[in-house]
C-alpha cells in the first residue's frame, strides 16, 4: 500500500485504538467511531493527533477500508450502518458470546466467525486479520531483533487480501496468508490452532 488513505475504525476499544495508532504512524487518516458517539472520543483523538477524527459509527463505516473492532455479538447492529457492498472490512473480532469471555462462544452454526460476519455486512469484502494477537502486540512495533511479529490473514477476495497484506506489511508485520474465510478463518478463530499464538518470523538472507 503506497498511498495514504482514510481508514474507518469501527470500535474504539483496545483493538480499535491499537490499529488507529499503527495507521496514523504510517501517515493515514483515521475516522474512528463507537456506539456512544464522537463526544466520548475527544480524549482519544487528542492523543491520536490531527490525523484522527472522532465520528459517529455511520461515518466510521464510510471509508472504503474499515477496521471492524467491535464485540462479535454487536456485529448484527451494523448491517444497516452503511452500504457495505465492495468495502474492504478487516475483521478483528473473536466470537465471544458476551463481554465476559467466560460466557462461552457465540453460536454461528457451521460457519466460521468471519463467514458469519460477512453475512451480516452484505457485499463487504471481509479479510480476517489481527484477531489472533492481544491488543498490546497490535499497537507495538512488530519488528524485533529476533524477527517480525506474524500477522495472519484470510479472506475470499484476492484484491482485498492484497490491500490488507500491504497495510500489515507497512505496519511492520510479517503478513502470512492462510487462504479463505473458511479454512484460514477456522485456524485463526477462537479454538483454532492459531488463536492467540504470537509468533515471530525470522527473516533470513
Ligand atoms: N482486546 C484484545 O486483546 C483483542 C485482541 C484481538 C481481537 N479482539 C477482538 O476485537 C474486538 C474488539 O475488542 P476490544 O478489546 O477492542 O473491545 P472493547 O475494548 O470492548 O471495545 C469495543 C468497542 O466497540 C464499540 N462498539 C460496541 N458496539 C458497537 C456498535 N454497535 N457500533 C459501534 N461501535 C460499537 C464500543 O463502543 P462503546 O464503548 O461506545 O459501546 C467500543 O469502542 C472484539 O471482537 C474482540 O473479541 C480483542
Amino acid at each position: 500500500m503506497d498511498t495514504h488513505r482514510t481508514i474507518g475504525v469501527l470500535g474504539a476499544g483496545e483493538v480499535g485504538q491499537a490499529v488507529a495508532d499503527q495507521t496514523i504512524r504510517y501517515g493515514h487518516e483515521v475516522v474512528i467511531g463507537n456506539s456512544r458517539g464522537p463526544q466520548t472520543l475527544e480524549a482519544l483523538v487528542d492523543r491520536l493527533g490531527p490525523k484522527a477524527r472522532a465520528a459517529t459509527a455511520e461515518e466510521a463505516a464510510k471509508p472504503e477500508l474499515v477496521i471492524l473492532s467491535v464485540p462479535f455479538f454487536a456485529v448484527p447492529e451494523l448491517t444497516d450502518l452503511t452500504n457495505w457492498s465492495g468495502k474492504i472490512v478487516v475483521d478483528t473480532t473473536n466470537q465471544f458470546a458476551a463481554a465476559n469471555p467466560w460466557r462461552g462462544r457465540y453460536d454461528v452454526g457451521d460457519l466460521t466467525g468471519s463467514e458469519w460476519v460477512a453475512q451480516h455486512l452484505p457485499g463487504a469484502r471481509v479479510v480476517k486479520a489481527l484477531n489472533t494477537l492481544f491488543a498490546p502486540f497490535i499497537a507495538a512495533d512488530p519488528r524485533h531483533t529476533e524477527g517480525r511479529q506474524v500477522a495472519f490473514y484470510a479472506g475470499d477476495d484476492a484484491d482485498a487480501k492484497t490491500a490488507v497484506a500491504g497495510l500489515l506489511d507497512q505496519f511492520g508485520f510479517a503478513a502470512v496468508d492462510l487462504g479463505g474465510l473458511r479454512e484460514g478463518g477456522r485456524l485463526m478463530q477462537l479454538d483454532g490452532a492459531l488463536s492467540a499464538k504470537h509468533l515471530l518470523l525470522q527473516d533470513v538472507g
